[in-house]
This record gives C-alpha cells, sequence and structure tokens, in this order.
C-alpha cells in the first residue's frame, strides 16, 4: 500500500496535495458563500465569541500556532495557542464566550481529550478539527470540521498537518464572513489562493531532488537548527521537531528576532542552519529583517540553509543552498515551505539507516494522559 514509496511518510508527504485539495472540496454554496455543513453550533453563539483557545499536542499545536496570525488577522479575535495537556492543568481562563479548537489526527490523544473535556465544563463551546472518522474527540465536541487527509499511518504527521491548517483557516474566513469582518469578496479572494496551493504544493515536491541530496551529505550531522518569524516561526518548530522525531539529532527552531537575544551564543562555524524567508512582497518589513538575520549567522560561519520564493534574489548573497518555493501570500506559505523540511528529515534520516515510519520510542496516537 505504499504505492511503490520507500515509506508510507514518502508516500503520505506526495499525498499532500490531494489532502489540501479535499479538505477544501465543497465548502462554498452556490453563492460563493462558505458553508461548513457539519459545524452544529448556534450561530448566535460564534458571533459572540471573545477569545479563541487552540488546543493540540505534537504536530498538531504547531498547526494551531500557524492558524493563530491568520484567524487574528482575519477575525480579529485574540487566539491562544496552548499545548493540551499544559492547559487542562493551570486553571485557564475559559467560559462560554471561549470558543476553543481542538486539533488533532487522531481524535483519540488522551491529553487533548482532557483538555476538550475541561473546557466544555467550564462553558466553552468546543470545535474540534480531525482527520480520523468515528474517533473520540468529534464525538464530544460540539461540532467538527473533519479534514479530509484520509488515513495516516506515518507516525510522524505530513498531510495531517497541511489538512489542518487549510482546516483552520477555513474555519477562520468562515467566522469572519459570519462576523462581517470581511468583505465576500476578499474572502472569496483567500478562497481562491488556497484552492492554487495543491497545484503549488505539488511544485515543491517536484523539486525535492536537490533537499534530498543536502539531506544525504548531512546524513552524519549532529545539530541542525531552524529560524523563522511570523507564520515562518510555526514552521521552523516543525521543522526542528520532524528531525528529532525521525532522525534522533539534535534540532532546535527558533523565532527569527528572537536570535540576538540568546540562540546566535550556539552558531559556530560549519553549524547547519535553515532559514525561511518571508515573501519580500509582504506587508511587512519582515523580509528585510530575516535577510540581515541570515547575514548575521553567516558571518559567524553558519551553513545557511534557505527557503525563499521564487525570485527572491536578495537571498543569493547569504545562502549556501537555497530552496526554492513557488509565490504564494504571506499567511498560506507555511502550506510550502513546511514541505522541503519534511522531505529532509524523511530523506536524512533514511539515509542513517532508521525506519522513518516507527520512529523509536513514538507512537502514533498517545492514549495515556
Ligand atoms: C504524537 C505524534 O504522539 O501525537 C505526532 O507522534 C502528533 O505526530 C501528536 O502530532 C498529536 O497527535 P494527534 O493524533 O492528536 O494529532
Amino acid at each position: 500500500e505504499k504505492g511503490g514509496f520507500a515509506s508510507f511518510m514518502d508516500k503520505e508527504i506526495h499525498d499532500q496535495p490531494q489532502a489540501v485539495g479535499d479538505t477544501l472540496l465543497g465548502r462554498t454554496d452556490l453563492e460563493g458563500r462558505l458553508v461548513l455543513d457539519d459545524l452544529r453550533i448556534d450561530e448566535s453563539v460564534l458571533r459572540t465569541v471573545d477569545k479563541i483557545v487552540v488546543i493540540a499536542c505534537g504536530t498538531a499545536a504547531y498547526a494551531g500556532h500557524v492558524a493563530k496570525y491568520a484567524i487574528e488577522h482575519w477575525c480579529r479575535i485574540p487566539v491562544e495557542v496552548e499545548l493540551a495537556h499544559e492547559f487542562r492543568y493551570r486553571d485557564p481562563v475559559v467560559n462560554e464566550k471561549t470558543l476553543v479548537v481542538a486539533i488533532t489526527q487522531s481524535g483519540e490523544t488522551m491529553d487533548t481529550l482532557m483538555a476538550v473535556r475541561h473546557a466544555r465544563e467550564q462553558g466553552a463551546k468546543v470545535i474540534s478539527i480531525v482527520n480520523t472518522h468515528g474517533s473520540t474527540i468529534p464525538r464530544e465536541s460540539d461540532a467538527v470540521l473533519y479534514t479530509h487527509a484520509g488515513p495516516e499511518i506515518a507516525v510522524a504527521s505530513t498531510k495531517a498537518f497541511l489538512s489542518q491548517i487549510t482546516a483552520a483557516y477555513l474555519l477562520g474566513l468562515y467566522l469572519a464572513q459570519l462576523r462581517g469582518n470581511m468583505f465576500p469578496d476578499e474572502i472569496a479572494k483567500i478562497y481562491d489562493e488556497l484552492r492554487e496551493m495543491p497545484g503549488k504544493i505539488q511544485e515543491v515536491i517536484d523539486r525535492g531532488a536537490r533537499v534530498r541530496e543536502i539531506a544525504r551529505w548531512m546524513a552524519d550531522t549532529s545539530s541542525v537548527l531552524f529560524l523563522g518569524r511570523h507564520v515562518g516561526f510555526p514552521v521552523a518548530m516543525e521543522g526542528a521537531l520532524k528531525l528529532k522525531e525521525l532522525a534522533y539529532i539534535h534540532a532546535e527552531g527558533f523565532a527569527a528576532g528572537e536570535l540576538k537575544h540568546g540562540p546566535i551564543a550556539l552558531i559556530e562555524p560549519g553549524q547547519a542552519v535553515f532559514v525561511i524567508v518571508p515573501s519580500p512582497r509582504g506587508r511587512h518589513s519582515l523580509h528585510s529583517k530575516v535577510i540581515s538575520n541570515i547575514q548575521e549567522i553567516r558571518a559567524r560561519g553558519a551553513r545557511t540553509l534557505v527557503l525563499a520564493e521564487d525570485g527572491d534574489e536578495a537571498v543569493l548573497p547569504y545562502a549556501d543552498e537555497v530552496f526554492w518555493v513557488p509565490q504564494a501570500p504571506t499567511l498560506l506559505a507555511p502550506l510550502l515551505t513546511v514541505v522541503p523540511l519534511q522531505i529532509f528529515a524523511c530523506e536524512l534520516a533514511t539515509a542513517r539507516g532508521l525506519d522513518v515510519d516507527q520512529p523509536r520510542n513514538l507512537a502514533k496516537s498517545v492514549t495515556v494522559e
């Protein structure tokens, strides 16, 4: 069933265009308005929500961190992202006006389930974003928004992650529509841009040969750092998590702006650092700030592995290697930039002779607290 791929993980990386496309399917009505028909919470409740708390674990939590940027921007509702096991045990402030969004591939993660129960006891409404039909968490939620990634076999999550971001974005657009935060044509434009993403994700996968080659060369490396800013920050965290999970080497993700406040002390000659560069076409001035970060670490001898948007020549003077991704709106870029990092971890672990589908000590779904 691996469809000719060496591992389920490799197959699931290649499934991603379809997983995102399927998650977007059938979400608009005849007038082009977004409809999330498996959402069963009174619209009046969703109109008065004054805070969203995303609860999840592992990769699903990084999907939540990405979604925070989009939902806050589109809906003007504060979004907190909490690891489910931390949320549950710190007396969180939740009430009837809190919308809890639980993100989980399996729908069975015990930490997340406990957090869902706790939130509902406090009166919060819970929408779960889940991949596995018939699992426990959607049954215990007020509403569910299914991702349509298909079964994910490899322990390390890939296609579920991209579908979770997609589903959370749909939820954000739906809330913006319901609450009147955006004009219908603005929402339609973003939805159209989302629908272009499967083709662009395919493009990133098709360009994977170079990142695979670099991963094989780096099979004996002992530490890799990942830097990103804005939505690139959770992508950096996810890139590091993948490498830890699969290759068992030290990897850490940082917010690029935090570099000068500590992590730059780690930079010594030869240290490999992935840098996720925001689009130069973005509204913020973040692009030039991240370019300065690359310059700073390069000056201290780092080997810079740069993810940049097609045509962004500003990265060239400071990059030892550039992995190009197609142009995309800033908020949608994580659906592209994470893919080379998945491929890198999968390939590097394989080159080390490891089983990427069944990493040591890990389980696909953790059903104990
Ligand atoms: C971990 C898995 O144990 O659980 C991760 O190894 C996953 O891949 C995390 O992201 C959360 O799982 P779920 O099923 O709740 O998304």
